[in-house]
């Protein structure tokens, strides 16, 4: 099963942080934020990897992870992403680097303390279909948000509803067969213009072929300044930094 990163957008809800530097290269604690969504991959067994990024910031990627001692085992690939058409856009250009495969796409934004390696072997042996990963949430406003029935089978996603339908939301991690390109083809731009990932899951969900995991642990879409900030916390507790006694220092003023 192939990988895809997913690193385009703008990243405009971090500006002016994210006005020269890719967001997914922001740093968190002691590593820049896509190493996170890259572990999670690798994690979970995937070792051919496409990272799509957007053109003003595609040098960063290659140079990053063209030459990395870090990652000698993993193959990587590039593409570019002209324009921020949206998540399905930038999935749609690793249609060739799949392959006839299935792919497992993770947007780089996200940061997941589980370990999908079962969910990937269970969904190579899988017929078709796709699978997300919901979590739990404070504010699933922020999200895509699934409607789940009494049955407990999702049947729509809703794209940042006004009124969530639970306190669930739709994480960034994706597995698809390879009826995916097919349905990314047929897309048509939302009303903000892009093409959208919720609208690639309901096509599954209709279709009857989309199964859902829950996300056990901690789950971050470090996409604002606030989770961001949050991502630095969780990643410095995780490397045995005491982030309490930061917080009474800053309250001594020391
Ligand atoms: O984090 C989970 C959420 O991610 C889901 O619940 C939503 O359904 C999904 O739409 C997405 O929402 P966001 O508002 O967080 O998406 P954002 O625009 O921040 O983009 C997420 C990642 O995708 C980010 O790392 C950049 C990348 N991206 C985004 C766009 C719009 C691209 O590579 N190309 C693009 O055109």
């Amino acid at each position: 099963m192939k990988g895809v990163l997913i690193c385009g957008g703008k990243g405009t809800r971090l500006y002016p942080l994210t006005k020269t530097v890719n967001k997914q290269l922001m740093p968190v604690y002691n590593k820049p934020l896509v190493h996170y969504p890259l572990a999670t991959l690798i994690k979970a067994g995937i070792k051919e990897i496409m990272i799509v990024s957007g053109a003003e910031h595609a040098d960063q990627f290659l140079q990053h992870f063209g030459n990395n001692d870090e990652f000698a085992d993993i193959r990587f690939e590039f593409a570019v992403q002209k324009e921020p058409g949206g998540i399905a856009q930038a999935l749609g250009l690793a249609r060739y680097f799949v392959g006839d495969d299935k792919c497992v796409a993770i947007l780089g934004d996200n940061i997941y303390e589980d370990d999908f390696s079962k969910d990937v072997e269970a969904f190579k042996n899988q017929d078709q279909g796709a699978k997300i990963f919901i979590k739990e949430v404070p504010d699933p406003r922020r999200f895509g948000c699934p409607e789940i029935s009494h049955d407990g089978t999702i049947c729509r996603i809703i794209e940042k509803p006004e009124i969530p339908p639970s306190r669930y939301c739709v994480t960034g991690l994706y597995m698809y067969d390879n009826k995916v390109w097919d349905v990314i083809e047929h897309l048509k731009p939302s009303g903000r213009g892009e093409l959208e990932i919720t609208d690639v899951n309901n096509h599954y969900v209709y279709s009857g072929t989309m199964t859902y995991g829950e996300v056990k642990g901690a789950w971050i879409d470090a996409g604002t300044f606030d989770s961001l900030l949050k991502a630095n916390i969780w990643a410095a507790q995780k490397n045995s930094v005491n982030v309490a006694d930061i917080l009474t220092q800053l309250e001594d003023g020391l």
